[in-house]
């Protein structure tokens, strides 16, 4: 097999494509050829060894990726070779075989294919508990979306339209404002050349949005809870500027407002009955066409490195894909 294995977590560069020997699954694991893997934030954080979680060297990161069984361990039930599949890992996905946990092993819905199946779970797994789960979002709310058109901001986009709310996205350019749109926003504000106050002020009729996902944080983070609504829910998703932000406490006061702190992983951990009943559902929508991962490239996985430089440099507009031939 090969894979991209992390030997330092200095970043990027440090990743080697490599052929590695092709690993036996233990009692409890099962093999997959993975035939996509997508590229989320923490994939970026976890080769410089700035993710939450940091595992042992050398591994081979990856979090997210669809593939097929090719064997199983002596233990597993439920999974037999040939199945196709979905993973949530938190490492293993970038390369062209994986030996993971039975547990963190999903069938793939049918109408799924593999690109969409690996990019899925994660931000729409996660855009959903934030939204309708944490927000308990009710149509005809107003939700301002930061960071609308990454990989959770286009999944929160979908979600709350399927849920019947008017949505407003923030992004920082035109090319992206012009997606969000097209996406279904019935609203856009680039905020890199836009006054975020006034345009939050304008597009609410002055009230201010019902529910604020933000992904983003840094500066944008105060002036965003600043427009919150009356009864707002202020939803704490990532700190993708880099920059962890703090509020005055008053602010949620005057507004009688929440803040609440969304963390997908260990709610799937924690709740896994909840969870799945919100990937069922997330599946349903699927089938009716209600959402749908907002694919920016589909890449060979040789050329992970691109995706690599062009999530960090921002340029991202939904997911990027890579594929094993
Ligand atoms: N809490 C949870 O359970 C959970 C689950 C999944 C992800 N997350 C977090 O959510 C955040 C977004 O993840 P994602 O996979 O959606 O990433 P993504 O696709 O790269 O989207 C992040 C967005 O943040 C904005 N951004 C602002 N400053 C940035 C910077 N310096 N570098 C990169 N992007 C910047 C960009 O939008 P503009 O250019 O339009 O500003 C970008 O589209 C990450 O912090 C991730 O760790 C949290």
């Amino acid at each position: 097999m090969h894979a991209w294995l992390c030997e330092q977590t200095t970043g990027v560069d440090a990743l080697q494509w490599k052929e590695l020997p092709t690993p036996e699954p233990g009692p409890k694991q099962v093999r997959v050829a993975i035939r996509a893997a997508s590229l989320n934030f923490p994939d970026i954080l976890i080769v410089q060894g700035k993710y939450q979680f940091k595992p042992e060297l050398p591994f081979v990161p990856g979090s997210e990726y669809s593939g097929v069984v090719e064997a199983v361990g002596s233990e597993v039930k439920g999974l037999k070779p040939g199945a196709r599949v979905l993973v949530l890992g938190s490492v293993g996905g970038f390369g062209t075989q994986a030996v993971v946990e039975a547990s963190r092993v999903q069938p793939m819905p049918s109408a799924l294919s593999f690109e969409d199946g690996a990019a899925f779970a994660f931000t729409y797994g996660t855009s959903y508990h934030a939204l309708i789960d944490r927000a308990a979002l009710r149509a005809g709310e107003t939700v301002f979306v930061l960071g609308a058109a990454g990989g959770v901001g286009t999944a929160a986009l979908q979600i709350a339209k399927a849920a019947g709310a008017r949505v407003i996205a923030g992004v920082s350019s035109q090319a992206k404002c012009e997606l969000c749109l097209r996406l279904g926003a019935d609203a856009a504000i680039n905020y890199a050349s836009e006054n975020l106050r006034e345009a939050l002020k304008q597009h609410t009729d002055g009230k201010g949005p019902d529910v604020i996902y933000d992904p983003v944080g840094g500066d944008l983070a105060e002036p965003s809870f600043r427009s919150i609504g009356w009864r707002g829910r202020y939803l704490v998703v990532g700190f993708a500027q880099g920059s962890i932000p703090a509020l005055p406490l008053n602010l949620m006061l005057l507004k009688g407002a929440s803040v609440v702190g969304i963390f997908w992983g260990d709610f799937v951990r924690r709740e896994p009955a909840a969870s799945a009943q919100q990937m069922e559902a997330l599946a349903q929508w699927y089938a009716k066409g209600s959402i749908k991962p907002v694919v920016d490239q589909v890449l060979p996985m040789a050329r992970l490195r691109e995706a690599y430089a062009r999530m960090a440099s921002r340029q991202v507009m939904g997911k990027l894909v890579m594929v094993n031939a």
